[in-house]
């Protein structure tokens, strides 16, 4: 096959869904004290692939290891962020283990954007509270840039954050953790579960304890939750509680999936496939569904 040939077999073969664009790993950054949360900086091998991977903050992709498997993972970057995809992933099993073996300038995939997002439109004028635990910040990461760009915050009204992990040494993010914190467009309330460190600034409690603490009131508000089911179930009733209807609770749903676009069956609720009609939803949606999640 002549070069030219090869060139298109290559770019009708980006079409096919089940086929990862290549990317280079610019940069591996460790989040935490533990060592198990890592953030990779990806950049497309194919400058032209980074156009039709075009994502709205929320959505997650496959992150596909050579000859190890593929995994879903939110995407941790904001589109207002150009030249790199960002993902953070947490070591628990096989491809997440190899993927954390990594080095710079490794060669890897990425297959989608996949699934939906939060609803964008609905959020404009509205005063927007971010609820997040432990690795689960991801996509809220991502959001969260995309409304501080400076086009992008006017649409908004208050934007406030509840961020939560069990210690202070396991937050991501924590330089823009700290520089969000400086600003006064965004109010963030950073919380640990425990922390015996004499110079820890900020709160120590749950994420629903301290949501029910700072967050005053749902109107004209809509909740983005985000985290682990035991922080989403104690957090739900703190919302209803305080005045949020369940079509303004938006929560992102993580299943064992496989294709990610809805033809295997592996992440099925009912009738709704987690990889194609979420992972997110509002709790009036996912109230009409069997309670599987
Ligand atoms: C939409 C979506 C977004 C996600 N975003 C992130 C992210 O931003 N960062 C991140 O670190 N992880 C994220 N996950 C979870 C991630 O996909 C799993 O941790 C990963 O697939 C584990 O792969 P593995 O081969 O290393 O683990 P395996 O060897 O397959 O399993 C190891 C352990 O992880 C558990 N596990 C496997 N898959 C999942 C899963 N999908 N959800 C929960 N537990 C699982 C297994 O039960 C087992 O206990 C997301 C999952 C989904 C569906
Ligand atoms: S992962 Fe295949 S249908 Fe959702």
């Amino acid at each position: 096959m002549n070069f030219a040939r090869g060139v298109n077999k290559i770019m009708s073969d980006m079409q096919n869904p089940y086929l990862p664009y290549p990317v280079r790993v610019d940069q591996i950054v460790t989040e935490t004290d533990d060592q198990k949360l890592k953030t990779f900086k990806l950049v497309f091998l194919n400058p032209e692939d980074e156009k039709k991977f075009s994502y709205i903050p929320g959505q997650f992709a496959e992150l596909s290891v050579p000859g190890k498997g593929e995994i879903p993972i939110g995407i941790a970057s904001s589109p207002t962020e150009k030249g790199f995809l960002s993902f953070t992933v947490n070591e628990v099993g096989v491809v997440t283990t190899h993927l954390h073996m990594m080095k710079e300038g490794y060669v890897m995939g990425v297959r989608g954007p996949m699934g939906n997002w939060y609803p964008w439109e609905e959020m404009e004028g509205k005063n927007v509270i971010i609820i997040g635990g432990g690795f689960a910040f991801t996509t809220l990461r991502s959001s969260i840039v995309y409304m501080l760009h400076p086009e992008n915050r006017p649409k908004f009204k208050d934007i406030i954050v509840v961020y939560g992990t069990r210690s202070p040494g396991l937050l991501l993010y924590k330089d823009e953790l700290a520089s969000w914190e400086r600003r006064d467009d965004i109010k963030m309330h950073i919380t640990v579960d425990a922390t015996n460190d004499p110079n820890w600034k900020y709160n120590v409690g749950f994420v629903p304890a301290i949501t029910k603490q700072k967050i005053k009131s749902a109107d004209n508000a809509i909740a983005i939750v985000c985290g682990p089911p035991v922080m989403i179930k104690f957090t739900q009733p703190v919302l209803e509680e305080l005045g949020f209807p369940p079509e303004r609770i938006i929560l992102s749903l993580e299943m064992r999936m496989k294709c990610g676009i809805g033809m295997c069956g592996r992440c099925n609720i009912g009738d709704k496939f987690v990889c194609k009609d979420g992972p997110v939803f509002s709790l009036a949606q996912l109230k009409q569904l069997p309670p599987e999640y």
